[in-house]
């Protein structure tokens, strides 16, 4: 039986990445691995142990002292620290600001490079991000980037919040959304970029469904999959 694939999706905030790439792996029988909650636990440990946000060595030391860990419960991926289930903890805006700060420290990045290609060692996993296809895995058998116009994706995140009864407003969802696509895109070590050869998807006017059928179409045309 052929090799399964390692299929990485990445994009800016809001694009839609982890809502696909979820389906793509319950639809395939892969496993999903959401890199952005490995970030975002490591900065939600950073802060609970008060290591230094400022001390890249601090942050790379805490990087490879932390076991990280994703399990399924009830068909939900969790996100284990050291066997702390933080799946919850590490959505908050506080987090979501300070991991821009911790994903651009090198030795950090190293740190979760590794585990994230060991994840993938075996094939049959889908993983999202933002440098998945240009760093992780850019060999992988398929590469998609999903985009979609700043407006747009702040109005995802806005019906998002609104939906659980958040008060929010559209403009700081779009101001937090610009300050992290400059952020993501402008760093030194693995920027937001398009992979080459990557599939760039821009999903602004189309629906969840049209994109996911778009990629698991190209996916069974192109190749080996959980089905071959
Ligand atoms: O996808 P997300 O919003 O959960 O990502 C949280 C942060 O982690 C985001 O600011 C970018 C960063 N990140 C990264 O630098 N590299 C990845 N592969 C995934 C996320």
């Amino acid at each position: 039986m052929p090799r399964k694939s390692v299929i990485a999706i990445d994009g800016p905030a809001g694009a839609g990445k982890s809502t696909i790439a979820k389906l793509l792996s319950q639809e395939l029988g892969y496993r999903y691995v959401d890199t952005g909650a490995m970030y975002r636990a490591l900065t939600w440990k950073a802060l609970r142990d008060r290591v230094p946000f400022h001390s890249p060595e601090a942050l790379s030391s805490l990087a490879k002292k932390t076991k990280l860990r994703f399990v399924q419960k009830k068909g939900v991926s969790r996100m284990l620290a050291d066997g702390e289930d933080v799946t919850g903890r590490i959505r908050t805006q506080r987090v979501t600001r300070l991991t821009n700060t911790l994903a651009a420290v090198k030795g950090v990045r190293q740190v979760l490079r590794q585990r994230q290609r060991e994840m993938g060692r075996e094939g049959g996993v889908v993983m999202e991000g933002r440098d998945i296809g240009t760093a992780v895995f850019p060999q992988a058998d398929f590469k998609f980037y999903l985009d979609a116009s700043p407006m747009e994706r702040a109005l995802r995140r806005y019906r998002e919040l609104k939906a659980k009864n958040k008060r929010v407003s559209l403009d700081s969802i779009a101001e937090a959304i610009r300050q992290r696509d400059y952020k993501d895109r402008t760093r030194g070590i693995s920027p937001l970029k398009v992979a080459p050869g990557a599939t760039v998807i821009d999903t602004t006017k189309m629906t969840l469904h049209d994109v996911f059928k778009f990629i698991l179409n190209h996916v069974r045309r192109e190749g080996r999959n959980g089905n071959d």
